[in-house]
């Protein structure tokens, strides 16, 4: 029989330095906003960074060529995407990956596309490297959240150089479609546009018999536009260890990135190396019992939101992280409001969503069910 992780087991992280829990030390908030969970990281992760650290000589690393070894049997594992070693560039983050894919890009001046409600680097990426950041808003079709494509059309200019894709989508948990990539792609290829995407959330796909389809694998065209960012920081639990990853198979646009990249970016720390390899190799029982774990939550939280009066969300497809709209319960900020109930969520203003909260329920269940009794009793 195979380990069973407790995902149930309550952690103090109070005392590491947490972004997240530190942000409320000393009061009475449950912390449910920064994209981390409270859970253990898998245990061939924890074996693998003490056995590099008994080591004791932490210089410069280059990607260990098991690392290479296992994403690519990862990539082939579990999407199917053959990629060849050439095509990794590594990165100590996603954030930074999506800086540095907007200065390669184009040229100043020259716009973005993106989806709101979104990830906030999405939009500042662009805007901090000269780019112009050119936001289309999803709209809900049958209570879900789907891209208006003729709005998408509409938003495309002479300058247009690229379709910045979150795939899964944070904050809205979308998990895209075939279909949906193929018109994102074909559009893309009309308009003769690269595809920058983000998915780094693509081990957390939580509806069962649902696939993550990484875009660049619909065809060999959509893959020479293409740069996929990718990490297993948030499916294992490791983005304190900085280590990430680009795909991109073109070698004209790979040169593009790495010489934005330039002497800027850091290299990748030594420890995240080892964690990333482990992460991938050993990992893969405790990613299953992991979503078995997460998927419980999200319809803990889908049930508690239904039963408070002006909340709404529509259902999470993927990631941890769940987008609820307070707009019917007419409350100004928010975050603020449930922060002052006892819940720390982000607030929906930073997403370009104004009235709606981002809830991370990637925490002990215990935890979960008294942060939705806490904001069931600031809405009664
Ligand atoms: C879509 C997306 N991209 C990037 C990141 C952050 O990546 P990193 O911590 O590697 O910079 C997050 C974190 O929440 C995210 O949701």
């Amino acid at each position: 029989m195979s380990e069973q992780f407790d995902f149930d087991r309550v952690i103090d992280r109070s005392g590491t330095a947490s972004e997240k829990w530190d942000r409320y030390a000393g009061r009475d908030v449950i912390p449910l906003w920064v994209a981390d969970m409270d859970f253990l990281s898998p245990p061939g992760v924890i074996a693998a960074l003490y056995e590099r650290i008994e080591h004791g000589v932490f210089g410069y690393t280059h990607p260990p060529q098991g690392l290479v070894e296992a994403v690519l049997e990862h990539l082939q594992r579990d999407f199917a995407w053959q990629v060849r070693p050439e095509w990794l560039v590594w990165l100590p983050g996603l954030v930074c990956g999506l800086n540095v894919l907007a200065r390669a890009i184009g040229e100043p001046g020259d716009e973005v596309i993106t989806f709101t409600p979104i990830y906030p680097p999405f939009m500042s990426a662009p805007t901090l490297n000269g780019r112009t950041t050119v936001r289309v808003p999803l709209i809900l079709q049958g209570g879900r959240w789907v891209a208006d494509l003729e709005a998408l059309e509409r938003a495309i200019t002479p300058r247009t150089g690229m379709l910045l894709l979150c795939s899964p989508h944070n904050p809205v948990g979308r998990a895209w479609s075939r279909e949906e990539l193929q018109q994102f792609a074909d559009l893309c290829e009309r308009h003769d546009l690269i595809i920058g995407s983000d998915e780094i959330h693509a081990g957390l796909i939580l509806d069962e018999g649902v696939q993550h389809i990484p875009i660049a694998t619909l065809s060999a065209e959509t893959a020479r536009r293409t740069i996929t960012l990718l990490a297993p920081s948030k499916t294992y639990n490791i983005p304190g260890l900085g280590c990430s990853f680009a795909v991109i198979s073109d070698p004209a646009l790979r040169q593009r990135f790495t010489r934005a990249a330039g002497r800027i970016v850091p290299h990748v720390n030594t420890l995240g190396y080892t964690a990333a390899e482990a992460a991938y190799r050993h990992g893969e029982e405790w990613r299953r019992q992991l979503l078995v774990y997460l998927r419980g939550n999200r319809d803990l939280v889908a049930a508690g939101i239904d039963a408070i009066p002006g909340l709404a969300m529509t259902h999470v497809e993927a990631t941890y992280l769940a987008w609820i709209d307070a707009r019917p319960a007419g409350i100004e900020q928010p975050g603020r409001f449930f922060e002052e109930a006892g819940v720390g969520l982000s607030d929906g203003a930073d997403f370009d969503a104004p009235g709606f909260v981002r809830l991370n329920f990637g925490c002990s269940r215990s935890l979960l069910v008294e942060a939705l009794q806490r904001m069931g009793r600031a809405l009664p």
